[in-house]
């Protein structure tokens, strides 16, 4: 078995890495999709990540991103590693072992000091982790809206509506503003947003809600809807009024399917889900783990580093990779 990088592959590998991404993730991560990000965003590492080839067959893959993380003293960029995956008839050989190895290999030659996943803890995968050094940093708390019903209000919002391509600038820019001097990944790649669009992983008028006082942008929400459910990862509201009303907004929009709501507006504006017919979890089985790459650590040494257990850590939907 061959380690190689992913301008090593050839283009007739492209199906085996359709089929290991599809068999573990369900989706299709595309060489076009790849040569994107690679250009316009610049946050995968030069070599993408690498690939077990045997046989002109690829047996397992590891993507890694570059992202800026602000950390309690140090803002810096980490190794974001993603979409580890071994083909299903090639599993428990040590091929996601060999590939992680190399890449941590890699990313302390390129000077990188820590690296960080996001995963389950009850997945197979986590085991592997723990053995490699990775400790969980973090999982996101959940609420569930309870009833299902659909909230008092018939109409829209005033000054909410659904997000159009041309808002993104600002909210990208309102994240930033409000955002500014927190830790986590809170200075995000300028862009993402656009190039989220492009790739068709972002449908504003389904997966945004903006609000707005007059002409300016004073809120927006994230939502992933499907017939039984509406997530919302990332509300980000300069106001505590804006949050709330955009949390009516989710819950408008949602109407009989469940309203769910993660991350950072949890702890940020905890009074908006007491009392309210909403029932919640403080902890999630998925979550964020650390590796520091120079050296063996606890879980309390990784938390701290990461900061994440700082009230000023922020964590949203669009921080997830
Ligand atoms: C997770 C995954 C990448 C592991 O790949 P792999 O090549 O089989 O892993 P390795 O052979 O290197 O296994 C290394 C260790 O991982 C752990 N592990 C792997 N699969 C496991 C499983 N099904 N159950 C429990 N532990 C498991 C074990 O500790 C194993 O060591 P051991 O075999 O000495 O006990 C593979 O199972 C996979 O592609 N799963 C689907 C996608 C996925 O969950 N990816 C992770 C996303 S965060």
């Amino acid at each position: 078995m061959r380690v190689v990088t992913y301008d090593e592959l050839t283009p007739e590998m492209e199906t085996d890495r359709a089929l290991i991404h599809l068999s573990a993730f369900g989706g299709v991560y595309p060489s076009r999709t790849v040569d994107i990000e690679r250009r316009q965003l610049n946050t995968l590492a030069d070599y993408v990540g690498v690939f077990a080839v045997e046989g002109g067959h690829v047996l397992g893959q590891v993507f890694v991103q570059r992202i800026p993380y602000a950390f309690r003293d140090l803002r810096g960029t980490l190794s974001g590693i993603a979409a580890v995956g071994t083909r299903p008839d090639q599993g428990r050989t040590g091929i996601a072992r060999r590939l992680l190895t190399e890449v941590h290999r890699r990313e302390r030659e390129a000077g990188m000091e820590f690296a960080a996943l996001w995963t389950n803890r009850s997945w197979g995968a986590h085991a592997l982790y723990e053995q490699l050094g990775y400790r969980d940093v973090y999982a996101s708390p959940w609420v569930v809206r309870l009833s299902g019903k659909p909230s008092g209000r018939r109409g829209q919002a005033p000054g909410i509506r659904p997000g159009r391509s041309s808002d993104i600038p600002e909210i990208d820019d309102l994240h930033d503003r409000r955002y500014a001097g927190r830790y986590g990944y809170c200075r995000r790649p300028r862009g993402v947003g656009q190039v989220l669009v492009r790739l068709g992983y972002l449908h504003p008028s389904q997966n945004l809600l903006v609000a707005r006082r007059g002409r300016e942008l004073v809120g927006y929400a994230h939502i992933d809807p499907n017939p039984w459910r509406v997530i919302c990862g990332e509300l980000v509201g300069g106001s505590a009024a804006v949050r709330q009303a955009l949390v009516h907004e989710v819950n408008r929009v949602a109407g009989e399917r469940r309203a769910v709501f993660q991350h950072t507006l949890l702890s940020e504006s905890p009074e908006i889900f007491r009392g309210r017919g909403y029932a919640s979890v403080p902890t999630g089985w998925y979550g964020m783990m650390g590796l520091d790459l120079a050296r063996e650590w606890t879980t309390r040494e990784a938390i701290d580093r990461f900061a994440t257990a700082d009230p000023r850590f922020v964590c949203l939907a669009g921080d997830r990779f």
